[in-house]
């Protein structure tokens, strides 16, 4: 079997060869899921939400990878990394969804399809919430269904992945 090495192309893109490889990013204050507002956010711990994901990901024959961090250049720096890496991107850039044009940036340089994903709905929220500088370049979003937006994009995400890899063979 080929390993996922060999199974990039010479553009360094992974390839329909090896395993769907997606990347999940949270942004800043999700490391406190379950204590933050758990009004607003619901009760499931960050770390119960990567377990699920990984878990899914198996049934699914995704390799899934997901990385948090609180600091805008460590999103940036991580997006950077998976230039090449993995087919999907699942990004919820916390309050950067509303601020950072740095995220946006790494985003449209890796050239990576991009599922921007929310446990609550922005548009039931503040005014400041509404805006998003990421949503023009995602390919679609998910909000407003708590732990579960990620789960219903990471099955998005197969499909993204399926459909690009068709479109290369
Ligand atoms: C959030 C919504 C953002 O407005 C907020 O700053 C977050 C979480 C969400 O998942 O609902 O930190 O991205």
């Amino acid at each position: 079997m080929a390993t996922r090495a060999k199974a990039r192309d010479t553009t360094g893109k992974a390839s329909s060869g090896g395993q769907i490889a997606v990347l999940v990013v949270h942004g800043p204050n999700l490391n406190l899921l379950g204590e933050r507002e758990p009004e607003v956010y619901g009760r499931t711990r960050l770390a119960d939400i990567n377990k699920e994901l990984k878990l899914l990901g198996r049934e699914l024959e995704m390799k899934v990878e997901t990385f948090q961090s609180n600091s805008e250049g460590g999103i940036v720096d991580r997006i950077q990394n998976a230039r090449g890496k993995c087919d999907v991107l699942l990004i919820n850039p916390g309050a950067y969804t509303h601020t950072s044009v740095a995220i946006r940036d790494a985003i449209a340089a890796v050239n990576i399809p991009v599922i921007e994903v929310h446990l609550s709905n922005v548009y039931r929220r503040e005014p400041f919430r509404h805006h998003s500088t990421i949503a023009d370049i995602a390919h679609g979003r998910i909000m407003g269904f708590g732990a579960e937006s990620y789960s219903l994009a990471l099955r998005a995400a197969r499909t993204i992945a399926e459909e690009s890899r068709r479109q290369r063979e």
